[in-house]
């Protein structure tokens, strides 16, 4: 369960405050896929990265499974993080000098698994990329290049995943692949899937739709799907 509580995150911009999150709550139950649609700067991204912990919101919490991230000290949040939370980015942040195995395989070594490299193998050749494992970011197509992200997010099978626009810079095909990778994560191993996106294809798989504007939640509701 992800319980958002009164979630406000102000910032100061050109030396005046602005609010980019403004008393957001929202209770995602374990394994439910939601999407969160909105604006270009309804504070999409800001909420996500506030759920993985990778910033502290202004005032309100975050709690995951019980545990309320917002007061952990940044080194027990990035164990906690490690273990819990799968994060996919828009721009796939791949380390550039590391192969896709060696990318996949670092937060399951992070964790101290001795299977590693094994492991990356199986993740990689789950996304298609079987043949692909000694290629370095650079030599991926952006299509790849995402599911070697999505691979990675799910090399230690966190209970929660959440993806910033997991398909934005993907041809409709290529996207339509990440999509079904991501839907096959969430309903084969029951993790939670929370995805901001555009792309209505996407959208209409989520069970429910959380739409931002403003910084506030305009409308949360069931998909038609
Ligand atoms: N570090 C920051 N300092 C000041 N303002 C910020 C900062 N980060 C984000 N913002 C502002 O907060 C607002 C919300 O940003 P956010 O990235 O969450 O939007 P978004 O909904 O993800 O938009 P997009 O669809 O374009 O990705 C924007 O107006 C942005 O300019
Ligand atoms: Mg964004």
């Amino acid at each position: 369960m992800i319980s958002v509580k009164n979630l406000t995150m102000r910032l100061a911009a050109g030396g005046q405050a602005v609010t980019i999150l403004d008393d957001v709550s929202l209770d995602i139950p374990t394994k439910q896929m939601v999407a969160i649609v909105g604006p270009s700067g309804s504070g999409k991204s800001t909420l996500l990265g506030l759920i993985a912990g990778l910033d502290k919101p202004t005032s309100g919490s975050i709690i995951l499974d019980g545990v309320d991230i917002t007061g952990l000290p940044e080194r027990e949040m990035t164990r906690y993080r490690r273990q819990k939370i799968g994060y996919i980015f828009q721009s796939f942040h791949l380390i550039p000098t590391l192969t896709a195995q060696e990318n996949v395989a670092v937060p399951l070594e992070l964790n101290g698994d001795p299977g590693a490299r094994g492991r990356a193998e199986e993740l990689l050749a789950a996304v298609g990329l079987r043949d692909r494992s000694g290629h370095y970011p650079v030599q991926l197509s952006g299509g790849e290049q995402q599911r070697v992200a999505v691979a990675r997010a799910f090399a230690c099978r966190p209970p929660i995943l959440l993806a910033d626009e997991p398909t934005g810079n993907l041809d409709s095909a290529t996207g339509r692949q990440v999509i079904d990778l991501l839907l096959g994560l969430n309903r084969d191993h029951g993790s939670s899937l929370v995805l901001v996106t555009h792309d209505a294809a996407l959208a209409s798989h989520a069970e429910r739709i959380v739409s931002l504007r403003d910084g506030r939640i305009e409308s949360d509701k069931p998909s038609r799907r």
